[in-house]
């Protein structure tokens, strides 16, 4: 645990407090908003690692959640922080505690995101080479239903 401007920086999965990260992720998130609550809590109960920010009095205000083998690589999803509390540098803070400074620092890091480029483009994510190749979710369930009819 770290702190940042009075908040807590926390990777202790036993603070999340799943009706804030449910809240904003059902609601304000462009991603998520299509996932149910047990999937969410799933998420988080599988997560390789999260990292939580906090108030002084323990109010869940941000989050970063990775999936992970541990040894060459990691996924970076679900960063927010809640409107009220942006501008202040958590964004930074949490990314920073999960990606540099938590036992991940030597891995290949992967996300998706719609905005915030600049923002981590600050710990060296680019778009990827040629090597990298992705199946798109829309392909799988596309394939589903013509296996399946
Ligand atoms: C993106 C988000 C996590 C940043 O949180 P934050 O606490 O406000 O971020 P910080 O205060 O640490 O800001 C860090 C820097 O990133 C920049 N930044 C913040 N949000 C940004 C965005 N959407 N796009 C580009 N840059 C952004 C800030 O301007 C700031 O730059 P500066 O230091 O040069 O002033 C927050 O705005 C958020 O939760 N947004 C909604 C969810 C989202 O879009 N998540 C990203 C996709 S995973």
């Amino acid at each position: 645990m770290r702190t940042h401007d009075g908040y807590e920086i926390d990777d202790d999965r036993d603070r999340l407090d799943l009706d804030v990260i449910w809240s904003f992720l059902s609601t304000e998130a462009y991603w998520a908003r299509w996932r149910t609550r047990p999937d969410v809590a799933g998420q988080l109960a599988s997560a390789w690692r999260v990292v939580g920010a906090y108030t002084s009095t323990g109010e869940q205000v941000g989050l970063a959640r990775a999936w992970s083998d541990g040894v060459t690589s990691a996924y970076l999803g679900d960063v927010f922080i809640v409107p009220e509390h942006r501008g202040r540098g958590l964004g930074v803070a949490v990314i920073e505690e999960m990606i540099d400074n938590g036992p991940g620092a030597h891995l290949r890091w992967m996300l998706h995101t719609a905005d915030a480029h600049a923002l981590y483009a600050r710990f060296g994510f680019a778009p990827p080479d040629h090597k990298y190749l992705e199946r798109q979710r829309d392909h799988v369930s596309e394939l589903r239903q013509s296996r399946d009819s």
